[in-house]
């Protein structure tokens, strides 16, 4: 059984044959997924993740289920594996959103259908294919890209640092030092750079960080389930993307923000409704891809 719980479910070359797919195939209405059922359990808010995926499974010719976890048995007792069992029985494939990856994980252990990491407070890898999209259709050569993440080392740094060093792009990682990414991100994604030509950087310096970037990328100081604490807000203020820091980039530098964006927090309305900013075709790409990734997991 064919999962992605993490970027490195799959390989660089399925990843690019994806983004092909994606580019090529926009628009697609087909019977790809016809008599299939897409389960969608949620934990956490949602507006892009659940409506490109019920977008796109409807285009597909699938039916798409939502189901809030609350309303669910397995937020009243039920063990997440039985849950997995009988949900194989029903449905085709099932988008997780949730707070552990490891919950995920035993999910998938036991299911008999595809499971898609639709957010865990680890991972975002269905943002980091629809990023990885975005930049290839401004950049022919990826491995020419430096892409500099700005802001709180989270779930969305991870996957897209994983993502860029996959197909041999330079990464940034820029966060104020008492909040990088976590030890196990940073030696995944140093590996993945390794293995794959990329090229992966840990910085703590935005003036820094930006020299030279093709992009820059931000996402919330606070993602979902955590407190806003003001000593946070004051150690990210320097990391916000603004006017200023995008004047010390390349010439040519983009903004990309995953979304949904707090203005005069980590991007200033000027920047995330400036005219380098991309966030918009960003989030379309989801559509995009999540359709292919459908395809490749369901249609099997
Ligand atoms: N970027 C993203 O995953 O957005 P949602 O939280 O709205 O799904
Ligand atoms: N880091 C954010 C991303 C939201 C799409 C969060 O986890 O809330």
């Amino acid at each position: 059984m064919r999962h992605f719980l993490k970027m490195t479910d799959l390989s660089p070359g399925e990843i690019l044959t994806l983004i092909d797919a994606a580019k090529a195939n926009k628009g697609e209405c087909s019977s790809a997924l016809a008599g299939k059922s897409l389960g969608m359990i949620f934990a956490k808010p949602s507006t892009r993740t659940r409506v490109s995926f019920t977008v796109g499974a409807y285009e597909l010719g699938g039916h798409i289920m939502f189901i809030s976890e609350k309303e669910m048995q397995l937020g009243h007792g039920e063990t997440i594996e039985d849950t997995a069992r009988v949900l194989s029985r029903y449905l085709s494939g099932v988008v997780i959103r949730t707070y552990r990856q490891d919950d995920l994980e035993r999910f998938a252990s036991v299911a008999e259908i595809p499971v898609i990491n639709g957010l865990t407070d680890e991972r975002h890898p269905c943002q980091g294919l629809a990023d990885l999209m975005t930049v290839s259709q401004l950049k022919e050569d990826l491995t020419r890209v430096k892409i500099v993440y700005l802001g709180d080392g989270n779930n969305v740094a991870t996957s897209l640092a994983s993502v860029m060093t996959m197909v041999g792009a330079h990464v940034v990682v820029c966060t104020p030092s008492e909040l990088t990414l976590p030890d196990w991100a940073i030696l995944e994604i140093r590996q993945l750079a390794a293995a794959n030509g990329g090229k992966a950087e840990f910085l703590t310096d935005p003036s820094e960080a930006v020299k030279e970037a093709d992009f820059l990328y931000t996402d919330v100081w606070f993602s979902m389930g955590q407190q806003r604490v003001p000593e946070k807000s004051r150690q990210l203020e320097p990391f916000q993307i603004n006017a200023d820091l995008l004047a010390q980039a390349g010439p040519d530098c983009r903004v990309m923000h995953c979304l949904p964006a707090h203005r005069g927090e980590e991007i200033s309305a000027e920047v995330i409704d400036g005219p380098r900013s991309i966030v918009f075709p960003q989030a379309e790409n989801r559509l995009h891809v999540q359709k292919e990734l459908l395809k490749k997991l369901m249609n099997r």
